[in-house]
This record gives C-alpha cells, sequence and structure tokens, in this order.
C-alpha cells in the first residue's frame, strides 16, 4: 500500500488549505495518509547562519520523513500572488540538503481562497519551479470563494465538487 503525505503549507491554525487538504486525504485514503504541518519557526534561510549553525535539525527530519512517502498532497494558500513565506522559507532549507526534495514522486496541487480566484495563481507558480524540486504535478484544482462552497466538510456547488472529485480520482489511479 503506497505511503501518502498531505503537506500543509499554511501557518495559520485556521487554515481553510489545511481543511480542504484534510477532506482529501480523508476522500483518498483515510489508513495510508499523513498531515505534515510545516514548522513556522525555523529562521529566515541564510547563509550565514546554515554557515554557522548548519542545517536546522527540523529540516533534516523532515526530508528525511519527505523521502518515506510515495506521493504528495500540497495545500498552498495564495500570499500576494504567490506562495506563503513559510512554504518558501522550508523549500529553500530542504533544497540545501538536495534539491531533489520530491523524490520525481506524483503531487496534486490544491488551493483555496476567500476570493473567486481560489489561488490560482500560487498554483500556477508552484506548477513552474516544483519540477525542480523533484516535484511531479499530476493534478490540481482549486476552489474559489471557499466560505461560499465548503460547508460542513463539503463542497455544496454540484458542478465544483464534481471538478474536484475528478482531480482526487486522476491522483488516486494514477498515483496511488
Ligand atoms: C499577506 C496576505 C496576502 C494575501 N494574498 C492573497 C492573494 O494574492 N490572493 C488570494 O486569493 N488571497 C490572498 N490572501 C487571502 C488568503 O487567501 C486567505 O488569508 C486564506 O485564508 C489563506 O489561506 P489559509 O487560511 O489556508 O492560510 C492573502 C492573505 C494574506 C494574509
Amino acid at each position: 500500500m503506497k505511503k501518502i503525505a498531505g503537506i500543509s503549507t499554511s501557518s495559520s491554525s485556521n487554515s481553510i488549505n489545511r481543511k480542504l487538504l484534510i477532506n482529501a486525504l480523508n476522500q483518498i485514503d483515510q489508513n495510508n495518509t499523513t498531515l505534515i504541518d510545516l514548522n513556522p519557526n525555523i529562521p529566515i534561510y541564510s547563509i550565514d547562519i546554515e554557515e554557522r549553525d548548519g542545517i536546522p535539525e527540523e529540516i533534516q527530519s523532515l526530508f528525511t520523513e519527505l523521502q518515506s512517502y510515495d506521493a504528495y498532497l500540497i495545500a498552498i494558500p495564495e500570499h500576494n500572488g504567490s506562495i506563503t513565506a513559510l512554504f518558501k522559507n522550508t523549500l529553500d532549507w530542504l533544497s540545501r540538503i538536495n534539491q531533489n526534495i520530491f523524490g520525481k514522486k506524483d503531487i496534486l496541487l490544491l488551493s483555496t481562497s476567500p476570493g473567486p480566484n481560489g489561488g490560482k495563481y500560487a498554483t500556477a507558480h508552484v506548477k513552474n519551479f516544483i519540477p525542480f524540486l523533484g516535484g511531479n504535478v499530476v493534478s490540481d484544482f482549486n476552489l474559489g470563494s471557499f466560505y461560499d462552497n465548503f460547508q460542513n466538510d463539503f463542497i455544496t456547488d454540484k458542478l465544483i465538487n464534481t471538478e474536484y472529485t475528478e482531480a482526487l480520482k486522476h491522483f488516486r489511479t494514477v498515483s496511488v
């Protein structure tokens, strides 16, 4: 049975992307999925800090843990048309161990926002750079207007829910 990691890249304790990610993990497989929250207490990457203190232990153990999964879901909050500083910082540190962070494994990208675009600019950005970090995006889904469309852990709009289910199904068929 394949092991799947769901990576939440928000630093909000009430993250809407985390809520969507948990829903997706439960639909994909309740027994072989693990939720990973990125650590917001790692210093901002600096070559000076790296040379002085080395790579933080939390980053080293995250890198090792990531290698133990067969595929990933990544939930991407959009900040100013891009990814969160937390996600960027974590990737910068991880890439100092090895640029092949995701081991050429498959990834499903999920993003949602309160506005109508559902994080589509952040998703597009991730699709551009993640191949350089060993990530293979096989499917993606953006949920706009989260508070209108996601209620009681369910996507209320029938058409949007069909699109969501198709994205999960594609990932499950190809990658799990
Ligand atoms: C600094 C900042 C920048 C933001 N920029 C965008 C943006 O470019 N596009 C967007 O749709 N939402 C933007 N938002 C709103 C976020 O989508 C919203 O805060 C969302 O809840 C973030 O996801 P999370 O709850 O999973 O952390 C921004 C929010 C913050 C705090």
